[in-house]
């Protein structure tokens, strides 16, 4: 995504130039799946695939907003109305941004903002926490700062974001997608503690290590409204309850999930303990020494393959594509291989030695015309930058 096709749109729909660009990259996860709204750990990265925002300042009262993957829509919306329930559709995302950033006490400018993406959306890859990153990007670096110039600090903006999504938008995510959008680095994933929000950049380049990440949209649609998400948050919650603790990240042995007596509480809660070990241990593993590469790699895929299992049997949140792509890509030669995401549709990421790239595409390819399913989509997952302003 380029600040001349954003500054391009922009032109077509409003006239004129942009006052400036802003991107927002979609993210993948490394490891740790429905372990952040449990105050657990993440390790997510930005994806190189963003959405731009350009956008400049109006008079009136109004933000206006129209998207290239939109051609129909160009919303009128007027900011001192704003409420959650008062916008539907993809332009809430862009509002409730708007809304969050006015209840957080920042001035909101009258804006018209045009959007662009290349995150495809539905696929798992965050493409809403992209369109509310851009637009809290724009709209407070276009607002006549109370700060002095300072911008608002990266973690705040984060939890904005989420605050958009979670009241305006009503889903009940956790702060992953955001902080991956906002907070990331190239050539490393984010070490995110969802309790403190402490946060640490982990070096992480698998491409120096002679493999790469593997994205294969498994074109089953995710939508995180659509009721599955909100399910299994309440029932770690429950889970928690009944442990005696204020969240599952307070249980740190999966053994202590032998407590519960209900069979699918059990699993609920012992994929979430494991998956934080896991998110750990990778951690360890790429902090470890250079020397170690070749097997470091090959324990992250393992690792990976186990959140597998760990997420169809336990969480059991994933779905008959995602399974038979992790299947035809480790029989190919992926060191490991998992549904990424929410669950229920979405991408799987494998990890994937750079020889075996061929024939797990095809590996994959040939098992979705077996089964008679729409082809996958393949794309590369590279660990890439922060959002940023780009013009
Ligand atoms: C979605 C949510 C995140 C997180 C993941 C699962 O992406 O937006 O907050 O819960 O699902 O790990």
């Amino acid at each position: 995504m380029t600040a001349e096709r954003a500054a391009e749109l922009f032109k077509g729909r409003f006239g004129g130039a942009p006052d400036g660009v802003w991107l927002a990259p979609g993210r993948a996860n490394l490891m740790g799946e429905h372990t952040d709204y449990n105050d657990g750990f993440v390790l997510p990265f930005a994806l190189s695939q963003a959405t731009t925002a350009a956008a400049a300042r109006r008079t009136d009262g109004r933000l206006l907003l129209c998207s290239r993957q939109e051609p129909d829509d160009v919303l009128e919306i007027a900011l001192a109305g704003l409420a959650p329930g008062t916008v539907t559709g993809w332009g809430a995302y862009a509002a409730g941004v708007a809304w969050a950033l006015r209840s957080a006490g920042y001035q909101v400018p009258s804006a018209c903002i045009a959007i662009d993406s290349d995150v495809p959306a539905g696929a798992g890859l965050s493409s809403s926490a992209a369109l509310e990153c851009a637009t809290a990007l724009a709209l407070t670096e276009l607002a006549p700062s109370e700060l002095d110039g300072a911008p608002v600090p990266r973690g705040e903006l984060a939890a904005i974001a989420r605050r958009a999504e979670n009241e305006f938008v009503g889903v009940p995510s956790g702060i992953m997608d955001q902080s991956a959008s906002l907070l990331s680095q190239a050539d490393h994933a984010l070490l995110l503690d969802c309790r403190s929000l402490d946060r640490s950049q982990v070096p992480f380049d698998p491409a120096a290590a002679g493999s790469r990440l593997l994205l294969i949209n498994t074109r089953a649609r995710h939508d995180l409204s659509d009721g599955g998400y909100g399910r299994r948050r309440a029932e770690c919650e429950e889970a928690a309850r009944l442990l005696g603790v204020s969240s599952l990240r307070d249980i740190t042995d999966a053994a202590d999930t032998a407590r519960l007596a209900d069979p699918v509480l059990r699993r609920r809660a012992r994929h979430v303990v494991t998956d934080n070990q896991r998110v750990l241990q990778v951690t360890g593993l790429l902090r470890g020494s250079p020397e170690d590469r070749p097997d470091t790699y090959r324990e992250i895929g393992r690792l990976l393959t186990q959140a597998h299992s760990s997420l169809r049997d336990d969480f059991e949140i994933s779905w008959p594509e995602a399974d038979a792509a992790v299947e035809a890509a480790l029989a190919a030669g992926a060191l490991g291989a998992r549904m990424m995401g929410g669950g229920f549709g979405g991408c799987v990421l494998a990890l994937v030695p750079e020889a075996a790239s061929g024939p797990v595409r095809g590996a994959v390819s040939e098992a979705y015309a077996r089964h008679g399913w729409t082809a996958p989509e393949f794309l590369d997952a590279v660990p890439s930058d922060h959002a940023r302003r780009l013009a």
